[in-house]
């Protein structure tokens, strides 16, 4: 027995002896032992997902956060799916690849001191962070080696301060980012141009940034061409809730985008128009093979599964319609058939998943024309043409392809009709080609259409001097340039961000600090999403009324969050502004600030002028009780006059986004309700500003006792322009007569408040349903039946109290 155990141990230090010693540089053993475990943890890692496309939806709770213990406060947490505690690491990390980390480090190899560094940093394999420790690895990685990478996670940790653990110097992060990207580090490269392009912590110089963008957008041209787009993991986590605002109020577009959830839509939509079992099955099987060639957050792209019904889709066309060649095709059906030729012809092409076959490929698209002649086909043709890929190349026959293609509005076509003629020259620039407007022309083209390569193209014309050849009256700006060449990184951050992959991913698996590190890494490299992502991270609104326990937010994180939502303001993210205007109005008691109601003044003013509803709304508050307006008076007019603008934003943005019902956007059910809660308060705010504007006259009684004397529509037209114009007059900081006093139509009055009184009724009995529905639904039958009753009677006698309040005043009206 000891003998065995003897022996093993002589065996096992015999193999340690052997790993250690045997190979040359000691120093670098260590670390590379240490990389291949590392990778076959990565192989071998499972990641515990708490949220999936199913449950992540009005479901994304984030927790409270702990100042003391620095983290989220998991257990506190309370939702439909409480996130267990992280897993823990796998052993062999911390039993193996740590130590063997550590010894390289401690002989000063600078490679195993970043990945220490990094992975507790990022707590890689749910491995517990510790940013003390992962400051110190950087620390000494720079002391021997000055390492990209490591000077920029330093410039990120002293512009963050890690979220309160240690001081922001933004002067030391400046100088840190500023040498990672001298050193070339992407990551880096991002931060200073974005800086210098929005004079963050440095003065705004577009000049200084445009070099920094040149060079990012060319690193990234080649992923330009990749056929199928990444998925995009540049999100807004509080899209998954509705917006910043949830559902109801928020007003930036949502940036998620679940290709499953979305073609279920559709799919659904076409099954109820469906006829017979048979009719429409090629719209089935196109929008099955595109979920699966597109992947989303949740589920891995699984070309496999897109080529079988893709091609399924097309041997039933094949067998339909292909005896009569394709000549009397369903209207419907000929769409959705030729989009599965396409789709498969370019899996032939490019060879996913199946054998790269360019014969192949050409057939089928040959035959998606007879079927439509849609401009992917055409493009496809096109390129096989162009490249040779099959028989000889033959670019008057691919240019022939292009044009055609280009003629549908659609990026791609006229984007490879521009390159193509770039080429013809062959060796000369660009300036000097002869075809160099059209090839400008195309490419903008292209660019507007939403070609991804194209974009870059044209950053480059425009700072090249091609479009000042071009279009001499039309002015190049620095800024313009940096326009295309963001736009281009912004389409591919899969290469540019990877850090939000990583965010997501750790989000999902419920690790919040984790993924607060990923976005507030891309938030610094100028993403807006990410920046609203980060911002949502540190510091939540928190609804009125909860069942959970109230967060606080502590100093520095919510300046942090503050900084955050700044900078998306500024990219035109109107949510953003509101809640920063939110914010300093104090309305959270429980974010610690004081108060500044000139900036939320200053904000709700922003958004208006950006025609959002919402911001008008919280404007005309501001008025309305005199908060941030100049010398603080209380202002009625403009108050009125911003909530008119609200509701007007409101319609207008419903007309919009009822005109843009093509793509499946939530029902409009809640936008109504918004509206009527807006008219609703609205008409309050109007009459009780009324009511106090003409103090000696009571409101619509006096009004309605002084009916007869003034009427006609002629003097309300004109008390209306002498409004307006003094609220113009305030507006610009001009005086006006203060003494000046408004008068109603008197027929306005009384329709303000039976309105009024109609909408009141209406509002208390929908929320008394609400919440007795609510308590029905949540509490568990706890002694329902004293509650139930007293419930009864408050709703009961609400009713009562307002019908007989609502005829009374019929009944004056009669009189
Ligand atoms: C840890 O995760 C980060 C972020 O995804 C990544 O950049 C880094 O390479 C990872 N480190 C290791 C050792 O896997
Ligand atoms: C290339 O295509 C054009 C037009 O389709 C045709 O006229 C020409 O003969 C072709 N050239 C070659 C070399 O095949
Ligand atoms: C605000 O106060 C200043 C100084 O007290 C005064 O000059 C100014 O006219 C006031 N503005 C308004 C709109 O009342």
């Amino acid at each position: 027995m000891q003998r065995t155990s003897l022996l093993r141990s002589l065996f096992l230090y015999l193999c340690l002896f052997k790993d250690t010693v045997a190979d040359a540089p000691p120093n670098v053993n260590e670390y590379e032992s240490a990389v291949s475990h590392l990778r076959q943890i990565e192989a071998e890692y499972q990641r515990k997902r708490i949220y999936t496309a199913d449950n992540i939806e009005n479901n994304l709770i984030i927790p409270p956060y702990d100042p003391i213990k620095r983290q989220y406060n998991l257990k506190k947490y309370r939702s439909h799916n409480p996130p267990s505690t992280p897993p823990p690491p796998p052993q062999q990390l911390t039993e193996t690849v740590l130590p063997l980390l550590e010894i390289s480090a401690s002989k000063n190899n600078p490679k195993a001191l970043i990945t220490l560094g990094d992975l507790y940093l990022f707590g890689n394999y749910s491995l517990p962070t510790d940013y003390h420790k992962a400051k110190n690895y950087y620390e000494k990685a720079l002391e021997v080696w000055p390492d990209a990478h490591a000077y920029f996670m330093l410039g990120f940790i002293h512009s963050t301060g890690l979220f309160g653990e240690f001081p922001v110097d933004q002067k030391r992060a400046n100088l840190y980012y500023q040498v990672a990207a001298e050193n070339g580090d992407i990551n880096a490269l991002q931060v200073v141009a974005y800086r210098n392009l929005k004079g963050i912590g440095v003065p705004s110089n577009c000049e200084l940034a445009l070099p920094y963008l040149s060079r990012l957008s060319m690193m990234g041209f080649d992923r330009g061409r990749t056929p199928i787009a990444d998925i995009d993991y540049n999100i807004r986590v509080s899209d998954f809730n509705g917006g910043l605002y949830g559902e109801k109020l928020s007003e930036t577009v949502s940036s998620i985008d679940i290709p499953s959830r979305k073609y279920a839509d559709i799919r659904t939509q076409i099954e109820e128009q469906k006829l017979n079992a048979n009719d429409h099955e090629y719209a089935t099987f196109y929008y099955n093979g595109l979920e699966h060639l597109r992947g989303d957050y949740f589920t891995e792209r699984d070309f496999a599964q897109a080529f079988r019904e893709f091609q399924k889709c097309v041997a039933i066309g094949e067998e339909y319609y292909g005896s009569r060649d394709y000549s009397n095709v369903d209207r419907l059906d000929r769409v959705f058939l030729s989009l599965c030729q396409v789709n498969l012809g370019r899996m032939y092409l490019e060879g996913l998943y199946v054998e790269k076959d360019a014969s192949k490929a050409q057939q089928i698209l040959q035959t998606s024309l007879k079927v439509k002649a849609s401009s992917e086909a055409l493009n496809q043709l096109g390129i096989i043409e162009e490249q040779g890929l099959v028989g000889e190349a033959n670019r008057t026959k691919a240019m022939e392809y292009y044009t055609l293609a280009s003629k549908q509005k659609r990026g791609a076509g006229s984007k490879n009709l521009a390159k193509s003629l770039m080429e013809t020259v062959g060796t000369g620039s660009i300036e000097s080609n002869e075809n160099r407007d059209l090839i400008y022309k195309h490419m903008q083209q292209a660019a507007y259409y939403g070609s991804t390569e194209a974009l870059y193209y044209v950053g480059n014309f425009l700072e090249s001097g091609l479009a000042h050849l071009v279009e001499p009256e039309e002015r190049v700006t620095c800024a313009k340039i940096a326009l295309y060449y963001r736009e281009f990184m912004k389409r591919l951050t899969s290469f540019y961000a990877p850090h939000l992959k990583y965010a997501f991913d750790e989000l999902a698996s419920g690790n919040f600090g984790n993924a607060l590190v990923g976005y507030s890494i891309a938030a610094e490299q100028g993403y807006e999403q990410a920046q609203v992502s980060a911002a949502h991270l540190l510091y939540q609104v928190q609804p009125l009324y909860t069942r959970q326990e109230t967060k606080t937010f502590t100093h520095d994180r919510l300046n942090l969050a503050i900084q955050y939502l700044d900078r998306a303001s500024k990219q035109g993210n109107v949510d953003a502004t509101i809640l920063l205007g939110d914010i300093y109005k104090g309305q959270d008691g429980h974010a610690q600030i004081e108060p500044d109601y000139e900036r939320a003044f200053n904000y709700y003013r922003i958004a208006a002028d950006k025609h959002s509803s919402h911001g008008a709304f919280k404007l005309a508050e501001m008025y309305e009780y005199g908060l941030g307006s100049e010398n603080h008076s209380v202002d009625y007019f403009l108050a009125k006059r911003y909530y008119d603008q609200s509701l007007q934003y409101k319609e207008k943005s419903d007309l919009e986004r009822q005109t843009q019902q093509l793509k499946p956007t939530y029902s409009s059910a809640h936008i109504n309700w918004a509206l009527l809660r807006l008219r609703f308060k609205h008409l309050f705010n109007r009459n009780s500003a009324n009511y106090r504007m003409d103090e000696h006259s009571s409101g619509w009684f006096s009004a309605l006792k002084s009916l007869g004397k003034k009427t006609t529509g002629e003097q309300k037209s004109a008390q209306q322009m002498e409004s307006l114009s003094k609220a113009d007059a305030h507006h610009y900081g001009t005086s006006y007569d203060t003494e000046f006093v408004e008068n109603y139509d008197v027929g306005d009055y009384l329709v303000i408040t039976l309105t009024f009184i109609f909408f009141l009724v209406f509002f208390i009995q929908n929320i008394i349903r609400q919440v007795r529905r609510m308590r029905n639904g949540n509490q568990e039958r706890r002694e329902p039946e004293p509650e139930q009753q007293a419930q009864d009677r408050a709703e009961w006698n609400g009713n009562q109290f307002h019908f007989r309040r609502g005829n009374f005043e019929f009944h004056f009206f009669a009189i």
